[in-house]
């Protein structure tokens, strides 16, 4: 019947738990094990409970668990069902009682069940449920419905895992939380558990359903891109359907990054409103979808790509999906980048790398190609030290037969023509001058023209029979495979226990074709898809655990490997192959709503470059130096003016690099939006401010407006210096100093004229 049914109760009609008795011993010896662990936390945390009251809290009588994630609060239920439903995410709250009792799950009317319109918190495929599911399994006896009920929970001061299982058979879901009060972002992951005696097929893992306030009016940003067009910021309302944003490509891709952004206040600046926002940490064919569906509830579900996703999950295996990390901020999208830059710098890069600062690099690219050998990059080395750089880098072109990119990869032995006495003394020689040394590898590749594929065609990713799609003349190697998965490992440790390598340019450069593995039981050969991602970080974890200084680049062809996942085990990233410097603003722009300016690897290079644009020497120096600085440029063709300047530069840039990778951004004025473009970089202590400006294609007689400053001390006095290299103007009556209110509220004038100017300025806090 169709007609409006309010009290319809149709899930609590079903079956109830069947567990097995074995099930019910397990669980058992678990909940003993649990029970004296949560006595001993109990009196530990009663202990510390006169410091800080714990920022989970589950309330017994409401059955309502509290994350507080510093100025986010995020919270749900058990409900009447025995199900976990979202009730809130959002702006602090803290005051628990307010949040009452799980509201009751009501159907509309007998087409949209109570499954589908309650905010399930993780919600299993199963039951009349019509929206986005968080897991869709098969059972081998063909049965595909699964109903997730509570079974218990843990909470260990940060984290919180709570048990869901099937209300018939004995597949477990573990949710995993963990809140950062620092940034108020919440990491969520899922473990999916067989603890049947049959291997289930997963369809569909994902890592969180996160909620948004009822309503409408929201409106989506995520970053879309291409080869030497990364990092395009695409902005839509949220309509009622499914908008999914993904990458079916095995990697996280250019062509969408697994990143989102959603907010709703129609006047909504850079600077103010609602803001939630997210990214997953996988390095994989992801999906992230955004729902909205007629009954206003906005979700965001994301992990996994379902895409011809069926992970086999064998009897008493486990499966964790990627986490998925969300923040909520009412200040606007400028805050909510920030607050991801932060939390990248303090919680996501190893080695707590975002502490310190990057050093100054030169990499031969672009200057030699794949011509490099001991003397021309000794000569190139000589050139960049004299610079003031910091690390050189060899690219592509050392090892194997590699002439160009028709042959090679796979051989990761120093080619003896270039290298005769191996890459020792080069290393040397730039140690000598008091560089370290990089190196570029393309690991996961194989080209046909290789010894490798010559002695194992097999390892290349394929199906049997089928053609092997090549792209740059190359294969993707089957990394899922444990065997070639420690041969990369071997080639490589040996590689750097041979030689004095600090930092590895890790490139991908192209996507997976032919996904297959037919050297295993078809009902497997899907488990690819994540097994490829999971030994690719064995790989990247035991390699860093061996070499404990050794740093890492993730480059894709430029950016299309950046993501929270790669992050944990990469200090850096290349953020596109375009290294024009114009182009590269809307690409720098974009690339900072998603991740932090410090592991944005920039390089000077020559020009005429892509798009056959030629602009000053400076501005692509300032555009370089609003990340981490690097030298692309073929340095043999410099001229002594360029040399001076260039010297000039990066002597500036160590003075400011903290401010810059590590401090508050501003995006004041955007490339996408006119032809003035500024931003601001401000230290962790408001001590010092960098402004970068840039502008093209002026008008005669239209000068720029002034510029107001943000996130300044208003009671400080601050020193203004120019950066650039430019003359002073003459008519120049700007005082020296200058308050932070003036600066915030009248602004600064700045002496910008004709095509490709840029100016930057360094202030100084002296009194506040
Ligand atoms: C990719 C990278 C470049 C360079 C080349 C070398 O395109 O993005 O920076 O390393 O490979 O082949």
């Amino acid at each position: 019947m169709v007609g409006m049914q309010p009290r319809c109760r149709e899930a609590s009609t079903r079956k109830n738990l069947n567990i097995s008795t074995e099930f019910l011993f397990v669980k058992s010896a678990i909940s003993v094990v649990r029970l004296s662990f949560m006595v001993a936390l109990f009196l530990l945390s009663s202990v510390s409970a006169a410091v800080a009251p714990s920022p989970i809290r589950f309330l017994m009588s409401t059955k309502v668990f509290v994350l507080d994630a510093g100025k986010v609060s995020y919270v749900f239920g058990i409900n009447e069902l025995g199900m976990l439903q979202h009730m809130y995410w959002g702006g602090h709250v803290g005051r628990d009682e307010d949040f009452g009792t799980v509201p009751n799950a009501r159907a509309w009317a007998s087409f949209d069940l109570s499954t589908t319109t309650m905010p399930q918190e993780y919600p299993g495929w199963g039951a009349g449920l019509y929206v986005e599911p968080g897991i869709k399994a098969t059972f081998p006896d063909g049965n595909r419905d699964l109903v997730l009920h509570y079974v218990d929970h843990q909470i260990v001061g940060n984290t919180l895992s709570v048990t869901l299982k099937d209300i018939e058979r004995p597949l477990l879901v573990h949710l995993h939380y963990t809140v950062y009060p620092d940034t108020g972002i919440l990491r969520r992951e899922v473990t999916a558990e067989n603890r049947t005696d049959k291997p289930v097929v997963l369809e569909s893992l994902q890592s969180a359903a996160w909620y948004l306030p009822i309503g409408d009016g929201y409106r989506l940003r995520y970053l879309t891109g291409r080869w030497a067009g990364e990092w395009q910021l695409t902005e839509e309302p949220v309509h009622t359907g499914l908008k999914v944003l993904e990458s079916r490509r095995g990697s996280t891709s250019s062509q969408a990054n697994p990143w989102f952004a959603v907010d709703r206040d129609e006047n909504s600046d850079s600077e103010h409103g609602a803001v939630w926002f997210g990214a997953l940490g996988w390095s994989g064919s992801w999906r992230i979808s955004v729902e909205q569906t007629p009954h206003q509830q906005v979700r965001v579900t994301g992990g996994f790509n379902t895409f011809d996703f069926g992970y086999r999950l064998a009897p008493g295996e486990s499966l964790t999906t990627p986490p998925f990390y969300a923040g909520y901020t009412d200040g606007g999208i400028g805050e909510a980048s920030r607050i991801l830059h932060t939390f990248e710098r303090t919680e996501i890069l190893p080695n707590r790398s975002g502490l310190r600062t990057r050093p100054v690099l030169y990499n031969s690219w672009e200057a030699t190609e794949f011509n490099v050998d001991e003397t021309g990059q000794k000569a190139l080395a000589d050139k960049a030290a004299s610079l003031g750089v910091e690390r050189f880098v060899m690219d592509d072109g050392w090892f194997g037969q590699r002439k160009n990119d028709h042959a090679g990869l796979g051989d990761w032995y120093v080619n003896p023509q270039k290298f005769p006495n191996g890459l020792g003394p080069l290393i040397r020689h730039v140690k000598d001058l008091g560089m370290d040394f990089g190196l570029w590898v393309e690991p996961e590749m194989v080209n046909p023209d290789s010894d490798l594929y010559r002695k194992h065609p097999e390892w290349a990713m394929h199906f049997e029979g089928r053609p092997r799609t090549e792209a740059r003349n190359q294969l993707v190697l089957n990394l899922a495979r444990d065997d070639v998965r420690e041969y990369i490992f071997h080639s490589l440790d040996e590689l750097i226990t041979a030689n004095d390598i600090a930092f590895l340019k890790w490139d991908y450069n192209r996507n997976f074709s032919e996904p297959g593995w037919p050297e295993i039981p078809p009902d497997q050969q899907k488990n690819l898809w994540v097994r490829y991602g999971e030994n690719l970080y064995n790989i990247l974890d035991r390699l860093r655990q061996k070499h404990p200084v050794l740093e890492i680049e993730s480059c894709s062809g430029g950016g299309g490997r950046v993501d929270l996942g790669i992050l944990r085990r990469a200090e850096q990233v290349w953020s596109s192959d375009n290294t024009e410097a114009f182009d590269r603003l809307t690409i720098q722009q974009g690339f900072t709503y998603a991740y932090t300016p410090h592991i944005m690897m920039d390089w000077v290079t020559d020009v005429p470059n892509f798009n056959g644009r030629s602009v000053p020497l400076q501005f692509r120096f300032l555009v370089a130096m609003q990340g981490s600085l690097g030298i692309g440029a073929n340095l043999n063709r410099w001229q002594t003016e360029d040399f001076a300047l260039a010297k000039h530069m990066i002597s500036v840039y160590k003075s400011i690099r903290e401010t810059v990778q590590n401090g508050a951004l501003y995006r004041l004025a955007l490339p996408t939006a006119g032809n003035f473009i500024a931003s601001e970089y401000v230290s962790e202590d408001q001590s010092q401010v960098v402004l970068f400006a840039f502008s093209h294609s002026q008008q005669f007689g239209r000068s720029v407006p002034p510029v107001l400053l943000r996130g300044l001390d208003e009671r400080a006095i601050y020193t203004l210096a120019r950066l650039d290299a430019k003359p002073q103007p003459k008519n120049s009556t700007s005082p020296g100093k200058l308050s932070g209110a003036y600066l915030m509220h009248h602004g600064v004038m700045l002496s910008l004229q004709g095509d490709y100017d840029s100016t930057a300025l360094k202030l100084e806090r002296i009194s506040q």
